[in-house]
């Protein structure tokens, strides 16, 4: 295969990336984009703050633009995010309490009634765990109860019976972290009790300060012992080695259930990270990276 999506598909896999509806007009960016990927995260769009920026209102030009666009192309989406503490409109920052609880449950309802059977994988909460313990990160979200995130996942259910669902964190990639055990902890108690949940998502931002480990497909073999799909979701590697991955690529393959990957970004200029960290795979000029041919060959 030629492309990295034509290489995932060789084994039922997709390979995705991140999306910005303002890039859409720039052709070296959709060249790229449109050759190379299979399933699309809007960067942005999906948001909370530019999903409903005014309680009750709902907007949703720019996640359609990208959805337009992907679908136009032949390319599903993974809807990212309905419930997380950051990227909150001013009035649900602002929020608490069962008025904020039942705000998330209508904004829950309000974006999944608009994309109803249109996007297979909707990252339903997003980042709720602390980064130093195996607990919850406090959040005007958590502080509404700690059954929040239950809450969220059957109100999804039931809004788009269709949706895989997904839960989706950052350092949760390392198998002995205490974030990666509490966050499996809760897939595991979710299971048990019937909770809906389909899939979790690593998002997989590896730099020096979490950076790839070798127990990486442990963690993505535990997760999919529970009976969830894996998703690598925002992959990039600060420095962009090459072998690190190859090394990503090949856990993923190793793990039946994990399904696919995303990049968070197409060339270094579009990281959120900024090119100098040379997180992806094509560079600033859209050329191919060393890290994209290594990735080619071990899909
Ligand atoms: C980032 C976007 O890339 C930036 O454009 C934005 O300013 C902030 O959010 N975890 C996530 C993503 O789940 O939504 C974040 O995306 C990166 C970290």
């Amino acid at each position: 295969a030629s492309t990295l999506a034509a290489a995932a598909q060789q084994s039922g896999r997709y390979f995705g990336t991140a999306i910005a509806s303002g890039k859409l007009g720039d052709g070296t960016y959709t060249g790229i984009a449109n050759r190379e990927f299979d399933m699309i995260t809007a960067e942005n769009e999906m948001k909370i703050d530019a999903t409903e920026p005014q309680q009750g209102q709902f907007n949703f030009s720019s996640g359609d633009r990208i959805y337009n666009w992907a679908t136009q192309n032949g390319k599903r989406m993974r809807g990212h995010t309905l419930a997380w503490h950051s990227q909150q409109p001013d009035w649900m920052r602002n929020m608490s309490g069962s008025s904020l609880r039942q705000a998330m449950i209508n904004h829950i309802n309000g974006v999944l009634n608009h994309y109803k059977g249109k996007i297979p994988y909707w990252d339903v909460v997003n980042e709720a765990y602390d980064d130093n313990n195996g607990g919850r990160r406090d959040s005007n979200l958590q502080r509404t109860g700690n059954d929040w995130i239950e809450v969220a996942f059957r109100t999804a259910r039931a809004a788009d019976p269709s949706a895989k669902l997904c839960y989706n964190d950052y350092n949760i990639d390392n198998w002995t972290w205490a974030k990666t055990q509490g966050v499996y902890n809760m897939v595991k108690d979710f299971k048990a009790r019937g909770v809906p949940i389909d899939c979790v998502g690593l998002q997989s931002h590896f730099n020096s300060q979490s950076p790839y480990n070798s127990n990486y497909r442990t963690t993505i073999s535990q997760f999919a012992a529970l009976g969830v799909d894996v998703a690598i979701t925002e992959l990039d590697i600060q420095g962009g080695s090459a072998s690190t991955y190859a090394n990503v690529v090949n856990d993923c393959l190793a793990v039946s259930r994990c399904i696919g990957i995303t990049v968070w970004g197409v060339r270094d200029s579009d990281s959120w990270l900024g090119a100098n960290t040379s997180p992806l795979l094509f560079d600033s000029n859209g050329n191919k990276k060393a890290a994209y041919n290594s990735v080619l060959n071990a899909l």
